[in-house]
């Protein structure tokens, strides 16, 4: 293996795995190459970034893997390690024939149709490929395996259709937003949810030691050392999943959408400030505070919760670029109590985790992260606290709740890549 250098551990395993499970007359007939890309946790902003609002994100350590060969013609064919299962598409048709054979595909492997979908309505020339899709990152964890899948998914089609992924008329590659733009409109066929930029854009973006502050309406991004020996950050998984997830996912954003319009229209009234405001993202805490009340209660809950995590994804952006990465803690804890109060999208599972941490010296901050309504919880810690951190969970946790919390320690990761195997 010669292009090896840089690859992640479960690239070298589903490089192992392929010729196992996809054997077939034209095996070993071409190079097989391996694409990757990482999963992510978000220290801060939650639910900010269909807000046109500010996200601070950390790529982890943790990638999906394609591991495959091209074909020559336009079928992909997959097996999941995971779910120790196939499935098999065609690149005809697309993106008009999405719908028909996305239904017919298990919900992993709909990411991936997505992806292709979305690059054949950009204009690339594809080429089918075999691929075996393995991985560490955990599948409905809460640190966006989804995205992870799509953007691996945009790796490995630019390895497997060798050069020929240009999809426009001069040329150009894409650049990394525009990947994840891309992967965000494939969630958006393939889940039916209207998810913000932000696991696309950490996925894409990701770099070892870094924490990236990324405006969602700009799309202006900038890294910020996220680098503290002493400190550690650990994701709790609750083992609960909701599917009414989706659904209350949309309902906020269209909350979001009705508040941001009502101060529009009542500011616009009062002057002509009110023309600028096109999202939550623009009132101001002062207009918040000023007009918030003429609001019905619960939308100016939401709105409120938007603008306050807003202005502490910015302190903590400062905090990290002073190198005071501690003192992000108590803003953790701030955004939990509104996300679980104000947005409501907390849940039994994620408030016990987060008031487990509360109580175990040397805990910084923990707060739910995500979607909400289950998944995992982020906590920032003392290396010295992991320990009676966990012993906290693996004691408390199953008591109130009957059930168990899986803990993972994360590291800021690299983006996403390519090679090929030998
Ligand atoms: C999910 C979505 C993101 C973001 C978060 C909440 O992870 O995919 O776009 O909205 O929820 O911050």
């Amino acid at each position: 293996m010669t292009a090896s250098v840089n690859m992640p551990e479960p690239a070298r395993d589903a490089l192992n795995i392929f010729p196992i499970v996809i054997n077939d007359e034209i095996q070993y007939a071409s190079t097989l190459g391996v694409a990757w890309a990482s999963g992510r946790v978000n220290l801060i902003g939650e639910h900010t970034d269909y807000n046109d609002g500010y996200v601070l994100p950390i790529a982890i350590d943790r990638v999906v893997v394609f591991a495959g060969r091209a074909r020559s013609d336009g079928i992909v064919r997959l097996w999941s390690t995971h779910f120790q299962a196939y499935a098999q598409f065609s690149l005809e048709g697309l993106p008009e024939t999405f719908e028909q054979q996305s239904h017919i595909l298990p919900a992993w492997a709909r990411y991936i149709l997505g992806v292709i979908a979305e690059l054949t309505r950009a204009g690339a020339v594809l080429r089918g490929f075999d691929a075996v899709v393995h991985g560490d990152v955990p599948v409905g964890g809460g640190m966006s395996s989804s995205a992870a899948i799509e953007v691996a998914t945009a790796q490995a089609c630019m390895l497997f259709s060798n050069g020929r992924f240009t999809i426009r008329a001069e040329g150009a590659t894409l650049t990394p937003l525009e990947v994840a733009a891309l992967c965000q409109r494939a969630e958006h066929i393939a889940s039916g949810v209207r998810s913000g930029i932000l696991d696309q854009a950490a996925s894409c973006l990701g770099r070892p030691g870094q924490a990236i502050l990324l405006d969602c309406r700009s799309l202006e991004y900038r890294y910020l050392p996220f680098d503290a020996p002493g400190l550690s950050l650990l994701v709790i998984d609750t083992g609960v999943r909701r599917e009414l997830a989706n659904s209350a996912y949309n309902e906020r954003r269209r909350q979001c959408e009705e508040a941001a319009q009502m101060f529009h229209d009542i500011i616009v009234q009062q002057d002509q400030a009110g023309h600028t405001i096109h999202a939550l993202r623009d009132v101001t805490r002062e207009q918040f505070a000023r007009y918030g009340s003429q609001l019905p209660d619960l939308l100016r809950r939401r709105a409120g919760y938007v603008i306050a995590e807003d202005a502490r994804v910015l302190s903590a952006a400062k905090l990290l670029e002073e190198g005071l990465i501690e003192q992000v803690g108590p803003l953790l804890w701030q955004s939990h109590a509104g996300l679980r109060d104000e947005y409501e999208v907390s849940s039994v599972e994620l408030d016990t985790l987060v008031e487990i941490a509360r109580q175990v010296p040397g805990m910084l901050g923990a707060r739910m992260m995500g979607g909400g309504f289950g998944g995992c919880t982020i906590n920032l810690v003392h290396n010295e606290a992991i320990e009676a951190l966990s012993q906290a969970v693996d004691r408390e946790y199953p008591a109130r709740t009957g059930l168990q919390a899986s803990i993972d320690i994360c590291r800021a990761g690299s983006g996403p890549g390519n090679a090929w195997s030998g």
